[in-house]
């Protein structure tokens, strides 16, 4: 297992995903994390993260130096790299500024720059320096900004890197890390088949003999998560709510899954005329979450207090939260903490004195996705684009009405299965169909219409955070809005949206 200290870079989650990736464990903690605390993981090596502070300054986050004497091999990396020279009495000032790629050379071989050419790539974001190293510390490399782009203490198995090899601009920064692996001798005994044994056997000895209730959306991480408590225990009981504001067929898909997945207790309540109702004369964007947010809390709670009255043991309530939900700096929108809300039942586990069981706490949505296909959940359903909770109400712009979720359904649906013929489903982040709130003059037949404009949108991106539109080709764009013209009355224009985010947001609303 690799520890990674964090001091609160924006990137310190990317190290641990990469090392992942690189077969092993690795877990972050704060940078308050006590030494006997540390010490006790055994971790087999030490990553300090980068950070914004300066390591001269008043109160600036720090480790004990006793980090340093464990024994354990360590790797600074940009504050990380700073700290460290700075507690073994080398010097650190603040520097002109460095941001975006650098060329370094490599000046003395060593086994954390093992493998890299005379010249590398490499990736800077920093505004202090380490300028002068103390005996027992090599210089490694150098870029034309940074004297000590890189520094090694071999025998005591400390390094610092300025650099950030744990993203994508600096070219080999996956074999740096692979090489420090191999200086901590790691076991890389991290894969997706061993996951889910261990994640089922930790749930089974939180759960003991107890019940678990969860709602499930028929999105990736609650269907993951579901199953693998199920491998840990048969005494689940799954709520799905039908809110109404699901795409095509979607509810009947879902119900289907889980029953191909042999849950017994499965519980669909359809409750789509109350969101309806609730929804009426709401047209503000955040209040629709929130409306939204609280009907699907207050059916589930209502079913829950039911199956617990029933259900003696049901002590628990399973979700779906994954890594990336607990990291504020990963959060992937604004609206995230309504996301939680929604998504995770928040709040709801202390007033219904559950205990929570996570078993995907740790992870992130491609190990999610992994795992999943390790249990043989079909590509389909883990291949499929992220949905928000709120479902089509943020896609009809204005107030949400029957009639505009049926034209907006079928138009979607049109949208979606013309971009799996054509193959670009899965080129996408997210596609969608939006419906304006505004009517528009066409002519059909001999016959002037006045019906509503559909917004077709699809992005590609990597979180969510950033998305660029995607460049889909003419003739599917053409068959989609012919097709959406031509089936769905109440629609004659449809437009293709081609605005980034940001400034757009995904969603309309
Ligand atoms: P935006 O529209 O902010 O969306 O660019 C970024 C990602 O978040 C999803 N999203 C939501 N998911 N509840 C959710 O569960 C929400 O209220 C919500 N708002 C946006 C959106 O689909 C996209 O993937």
């Amino acid at each position: 297992m690799i520890l990674i200290i964090d001091f609160g870079s924006q990137v310190s989650h990317l190290i641990a995903r990469r090392i992942r990736q690189l077969g092993v464990y690795s877990e972050l903690v704060h940078w308050t994390e006590p030494v006997e605390s540390i010490k006790s993981m055994m971790p087999e090596g030490i990553i300090l993260s980068g950070g914004p502070r300066s390591v001269y300054e008043k109160d600036a986050p720090t480790i004990s130096p006793g980090v340093l004497k464990l024994g354990i091999p360590v790797l600074g990396i940009c504050y990380g790299h700073q700290l460290v020279a700075h507690l073994t009495g080398s010097r650190v000032v603040s520097s002109s500024k460095e941001y975006g790629r650098e060329m370094m050379s490599i000046k003395k071989p060593s086994q954390l720059l093992k493998g890299m050419k005379r010249k590398e790539q490499v990736w800077m974001s920093h505004g202090d320096s380490v300028t002068e190293l103390k005996p027992g510390f090599e210089l490694l490399a150098s870029t034309p900004d940074c004297k000590v782009a890189a520094y090694a203490n071999e025998p005591a198995k400390i390094f610092g890197v300025q650099f950030h090899p744990e993203v994508q601009h600096t070219l080999n920064g996956i074999r740096i890390l692979d090489n420090f692996l191999r200086i901590c001798k790691a076991k890389r005994n991290y894969s997706a088949k061993g996951i889910g044994t261990r994640l089922a056997e930790e749930a089974k000895s939180r759960i003991g003999s107890m019940g678990v209730i969860m709602a499930v959306s028929g999105g990736v991480d609650s269907l993951v998560a579901a199953t693998i408590i199920r491998k840990a225990t048969r005494n689940i009981h799954l709520v799905f709510v039908d809110n109404g504001l699901l795409r095509k067929n979607e509810a009947e898909q879902v119900r289907k899954t889980f029953h191909e997945l042999e849950f017994e207790n499965f519980h669909f309540i359809d409750a789509s005329e109350l969101f309806l109702k609730r929804l009426k004369g709401v047209v503000e964007p955040e209040q629709k979450r929130k409306v939204i947010g609280h009907t699907f809390i207050d059916v589930f709670e209502r079913k829950a207090a039911e199956l617990k009255k029933r259900h003696g043991d049901i002590e628990f309530l399973g979700q779906g939260t994954i890594y990336p939900d607990r990291i504020e700096s990963a959060q992937p929108s604004k609206t995230a903490s309504l996301i939680k809300t929604h998504h995770n039942v928040g709040g709801l586990p202390e007033k219904m004195k559950l205990k929570t069981v996570e078993p995907l706490r740790d992870l992130y949505k491609d190990e999610v996705r992994a795992l999943g296909r390790s249990m043989g959940i079909s590509e389909e359903l883990l291949e499929r684009h992220p949905f928000p909770g709120p479902g089509l109400a943020i896609r009809v712009i204005g107030e949400v009405t029957n009639e505009k979720l049926k034209i907006l359904r079928e138009a979607d649906f049109i949208f979606i299965e013309q971009l799996k013929k054509h193959g670009f489903y899965k080129k996408t982040w997210q596609a969608l169909a939006a419906l304006l709130p505004v009517k528009a003059v066409g002519v059909m037949g001999d016959e002037r219409t006045y019906s509503y404009i559909i917004a077709l949108r699809a992005v590609t991106s990597s979180d969510a955070m950033t998305a660029d539109w995607a460049k889909l080709p003419y003739t599917l764009l053409e068959r989609a809005s012919s097709d959406i013209v031509k089936n769905v009355k109440g629609v004659n224009r449809v437009l293709y949206d081609i605005t980034q985010k940001p400034p757009a947001t995904i969603e309309y609303e």
